[in-house]
């Protein structure tokens, strides 16, 4: 059986844009491959403001287990795995860093990005710019055949597939070039309109908000900036609101009414946007309503069934755990490295 791996780094709860990016996909492809979820905690080290804040990243990873499994992953045929547990995925790394060079890792346009993005300077960690380089050895502990991302992690898959071609040219060994899989939405724009819906600019809806904030987000997002009445026309194509009914509204035949409504001024903003609100509560509702398998709220505090969590994760760490060693021997003898 063919292999996906893929995953989430454990800084905060998934939202909107990792569900049309990849969740999509891990959900629609688990019966046909065998498939490993990496909650990738020792990434989130990465970001060293995540360290200081409340939660603790041991937490996120409880958080961003149940988002997958809310999203219909499920957990007797997933294997879910903390990375930070399947230690040989660092000696894989070490390795692959030798084969890596310098400025093939710096013209990774994710990387660059996410720099000036988070206004990183020179602030960040070797761990950060390696980072790609660690995902590859996730990927390749594996020997992953598909890995379904959103559109800006494909950078990191192109240089998994550099590490491949190299490792097997220079050591004989016959990994597998790793596919992407990108959602359909392969980059979904922020409730404010800017190009990413990303948890560090606070403009996402998290599958885990309530009805209620949903709402209030849905009402407040960006629409055509230049239609003052709803008698003004409006610009539909690169509209925020359009965008996301076209993303998450099943009713194709309301969505074209009221793009054709919006064009000619015919419908306002407010109804635009109770229809959206709607349209994604449906996508959200089965995704609660699995949620209370894993986590209950009492009195407004949520309590996680961290028993059964355990059991999913332990499963998987030790499946990946074996994984990763068959290959880690795998490859320190095709490099002839001394046992
Ligand atoms: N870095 C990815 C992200 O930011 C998460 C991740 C870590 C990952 N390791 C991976 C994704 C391996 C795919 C394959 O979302």
């Amino acid at each position: 059986m063919k292999r996906i791996l893929t995953g989430d780094n454990t800084t905060g709860n998934l939202h909107l844009g990792h569900l049309v990016g990849s969740i999509k996909n891990r959900v629609k492809y688990q019966e046909q491959y065998e498939t490993f979820i990496i909650l990738a905690d020792t990434h989130a080290l990465a970001y060293p403001k995540y360290l200081s804040s409340d939660i603790s990243i041991g937490d996120f990873t409880y958080e961003v287990l149940i988002d997958n499994l809310s999203c219909g992953l499920d957990p007797e045929k997933v294997y879910f795995f903390n990375e930070s547990s399947v230690t040989e995925i660092y000696e894989i790394f070490t390795i692959f860093s030798m084969l890596t060079t310098f400025s093939r890792n710096m013209r990774n346009p994710t990387i660059k990005q996410e720099i000036i993005e988070k206004s990183m300077q020179d602030t960040y960690s070797m761990g950060f710019l390696n980072f790609p380089i660690l995902m590859a050895s996730d990927i390749l502990s594996v020997n992953a055949d598909l890995v379904p991302v959103g559109e800006d992690q494909q950078p990191m898959i192109e240089l998994a597939r550099d590490i491949v071609e190299r490792c097997n040219h220079v050591f004989g060994t016959e990994f597998k070039f790793p596919k992407e899989q990108i959602g359909e939405v392969a980059r979904l724009v922020g409730l404010d309109g800017s190009v990413k819906m990303t948890k560090s600019l606070g403009n996402c809806i998290f599958l885990n908000d309530t009805s209620d904030v949903v709402k209030e987000k849905v009402m407040k997002m960006y629409t055509d900036p230049n239609r003052i009445r709803a008698s003004d026309p409006g610009k539909v194509v690169g509209n925020p609101v359009f965008i996301y009914h076209d993303a998450f509204n099943s009713n194709i035949e309301e969505v074209n009414n009221l793009k054709n409504k919006y064009l000619e001024g015919k419908v306002g903003d407010v109804e635009v946007k109770e229809k959206l609100y709607l349209a994604i509560e449906e996508v959200l509702n089965p995704i609660r309503k699995r949620r209370q398998f894993y986590e209950t709220l009492a009195n407004g505090k949520k309590i996680q069934d961290r028993e059964v969590l355990d059991k999913i994760l332990k499963r998987g760490n030790e499946k990946v755990r074996e994984e990763a060693s068959k290959t880690l021997k795998y490859l320190k003898s095709k490099i002839k490295l001394l046992d």
